[in-house]
């Protein structure tokens, strides 16, 4: 069993497995350095041993429990050919979604064309440096990913009006909850020992709305996960009941993000939980660092615990912050 599985599986409240999300990324020169290279981002999660040099690079300089897949959620849209393109400074920018075209996407095409990323995953699980850890594979929530593919890029205040179109999106988020189950199979057939779903939007989604939007699709992905016989972890980001959340989807963990109180938390909360700590953190001093860390620590001490950020890695972090608060986590007693 990994480290994840143990706290999962056996409800291991000894062990806090450590890792971070966006742990490979622009905050690293060395991900810097590759990045300058290859300027089209798809094409780079493309590229098998980049891939691997990427995910394996947070590993390589900290005990980490785990590494992430380097990839990102929007390769899904990918898949069912929408065009993706990365501005600098700006974000993701995505083409026109033809509906028409998708009804006549196999599940087979999606597959091909994502295969890179599969090959990726095999042949970073085979790495010694991966030797008793996990490898997480991961998905958008369903949501997340409608909105990118009707909004086009990141929603700041305003939602594009089509995603008030009831049918239209009732079908969508249908059609793409199944290629999310897809790439999920895909993944965990290529070694994967978790699967994360960011719902980075859920906190976007009305009171009335959170059963058709968020937790009908999501519950359906959950399930299908638990099929496979491999974990989720749930981060419906800014969500504002994670209890309900819980309640209605039951996911194996739900990550918390750093807004959240961690000591309500684990009052309304039986499942394990992962994350919480504010990843500004990070940008501070030592002294801060270690006094959050032990704060977490001490809350979860009893519950069974996956230690992680809020949010990602900010890209203006320094690495050996990351560093100190990783030997943190790992040298408690
Ligand atoms: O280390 C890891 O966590 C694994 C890789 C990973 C990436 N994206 C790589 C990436 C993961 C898990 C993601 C998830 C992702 N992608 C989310 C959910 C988490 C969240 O941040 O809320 C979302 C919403 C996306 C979509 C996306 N991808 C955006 C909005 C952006 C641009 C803004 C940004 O954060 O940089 C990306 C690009 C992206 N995905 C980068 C990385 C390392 C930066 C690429 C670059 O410019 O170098």
């Amino acid at each position: 069993m990994t480290p994840i599985q143990k706290v999962i599986y056996k409800k291991d409240r000894k062990i806090k497995p450590v890792w971070f999300m966006r742990q490979a990324g622009r905050y690293l020169p060395e991900f810097r350095k590759i990045r300058k290279i290859n300027t089209n981002f798809i094409d780079l999660c493309l590229n098998k041993k980049k891939v691997k040099e990427i995910t394996l690079q947070p590993l390589k300089r900290f005990n980490l429990d785990a590494a992430i897949i380097f990839s990102d959620i929007l390769m899904v849209p990918y898949g069912l050919d929408q065009e993706i393109n990365f501005k600098k400074n700006y974000g993701p920018i995505l083409g026109e979604l033809k509906l028409q075209n998708i009804h006549k996407i196999s599940y087979k095409d999606f597959t091909n064309k994502l295969n890179p990323v599969y090959e990726s995953l095999k042949i970073t699980k085979k790495d010694n440096l991966l030797k008793n850890k996990d490898l997480i594979g991961f998905v958008g929530g369903p949501w997340t990913i409608l909105v990118y593919m009707l909004n086009k890029k990141s929603p700041k205040k305003e939602l594009n009006k089509l995603i008030k179109d009831k049918k239209l999106t009732k079908e969508l988020l249908e059609i793409i909850a199944d290629f999310l189950c897809v790439h999920i199979k895909n993944q965990v057939k290529s070694g994967a020992s978790v699967i994360q779903i960011f719902d980075s939007w859920a906190g976007l989604v009305k009171k009335r709305d959170l059963e058709r939007n968020i937790y009908n699709p999501t519950k359906k992905v959950v399930k299908f996960i638990r099929s496979l016989k491999i974990p989720s972890i749930c981060f419906p980001r800014n969500i504002d009941n994670y209890k309900e959340f819980t309640d209605e989807t039951k996911p194996d963990v739900i990550n918390i993000d750093y807004k959240i109180d961690p000591i309500k938390i684990i009052k309304d909360i039986k499942i394990p939980v992962q994350g919480g700590i504010d990843p500004q953190i990070l940008l501070t001093n030592r002294k801060n660092i270690k006094m959050e860390a032990q704060r977490y620590l001490d809350i979860f001490k009893n519950h069974p615990y996956i230690f992680n950020l809020g949010h990602g890695v900010l890209p203006q972090t320094n690495p050996d912050m990351v560093e100190y608060l990783t030997n943190l986590v790992k040298n408690v007693k």
